[in-house]
């Protein structure tokens, strides 16, 4: 009998096909999270799981699914699973690391280049019909080029916005769980600092760390008030990581200087307040969202659902302790 799988987020045509001509494969066909009570529903005969950053893959879920042998994340972030309960129950876990990583870091620097010069604002402004003239003081914002980047988090991600920054002749700071090989830190031009200095002395500060416990509010008011008045806070990984709250009275009052968020503690909801600030950059949580990224993710999701039901490891098993 076919194996039955569910996916529960549009793939590309050639991924989902691929999956079909293997699997008895049910799929989500809109982009949109699919609501929970169908989720809960669908999974119950199924072996495999390709799932979205969206969904919740928790003990209430897995309970749910008493066959379930293999789930794919399609995201490299995977906080949105309890691996510890899939792990318990023995079942492989798999996410997408490496094919975000560029997508994601032109994102980070997007945003880091957009607030400094106030592009999204210049541009409400534009089409508010407020532009009628130039004059040598109105509209500044602030140099990038030889400034300080402090990076909070440096994998991958970490790693590829310090190389962008290099193109900016920016002096690089980074702070991480662990410091990285010398020479990394020599190719990519980046000294190892303690967090309370990073934040004391970064002109921008970008966060790349994953969601976590140790984490969740790594950014708070004692943080946001160790940065420069003049500094800008960038968060393109996980929205919880900021006390949004704390970040939106930083903002109002003047503390820092603005602000470009990807992502947001209560995800989709902003903290009320956020919309009313020009000096804030709000974007749908599109750090990967290029063609090319996310047609590479689905297919390295599929790969590892295909694997893991085939009784093979996945390639990017996240509790590989399941085979031991
Ligand atoms: C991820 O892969 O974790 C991203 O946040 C999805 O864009």
């Amino acid at each position: 009998m076919t194996r039955k799988i569910l996916v529960t987020g549009r793939l590309p045509g050639e991924v989902l096909s691929a999956l079909a001509e293997q699997f008895d494969a049910a799929s989500q066909h809109e982009d949109r999270p699919m609501e929970r009570r169908r989720l809960l529903d669908a999974v119950g005969d199924k072996e495999g799981l390709l799932c979205m950053i969206t969904d919740s893959i928790d003990e209430e879920l897995l309970s749910h699914a008493p066959r379930l042998k293999m789930i794919a994340n399609l995201g490299v972030g995977y906080n949105n699973i309890d691996v510890r309960a899939a792990t318990a129950r023995g079942i492989p876990v798999s996410n997408t690391p490496g094919v975000l990583t560029e997508a994601t870091a032109d994102l980070a620097f997007t945003l880091l280049l957009a607030i400094a010069r106030r592009v999204v604002e210049g541009d409400r402004r534009v089409r508010a019909g407020e532009f009628r003239f130039w004059a040598p003081f109105l509209f500044l914002g602030r140099e990038v080029s030889g400034k300080t980047l402090g990076i909070i988090g440096m994998g991958r991600i970490g790693k590829a916005v310090a190389q962008r920054a290099r193109g900016f002749d920016m002096s690089v700071m980074y702070h991480n769980r662990s410091r990285i090989e010398s020479s990394e830190e020599d190719r990519l031009g980046a000294g190892y600092e303690s967090m309370e200095e990073l934040l004391r002395k970064s002109d921008f500060v970008s966060l790349h760390v994953p969601l976590m416990a140790e984490t969740r509010h790594l950014i708070g008011r004692r943080e946001i008030g160790l940065m420069k008045p003049s500094a800008y806070l960038i968060n393109t990984s996980r929205g919880p990581v900021v006390d949004e709250q704390a970040l939106l009275a930083a903002l109002q009052a003047g503390q820092i200087a603005g602000a470009a968020l990807d992502v947001y503690e209560h995800e989709p909801a902003l903290t009320p307040g956020l919309t009313l600030l020009d000096n804030v950059i709000l974007l749908p949580h599109v750090g990967s969202a290029t063609l090319e990224t996310r047609t590479l993710m689905a297919a390295m999701a599929a790969r590892n659902l295909i694997a893991g039901l085939s009784g093979q490891t996945p390639p990017n098993v996240i509790n590989p302790e399941v085979f031991s």
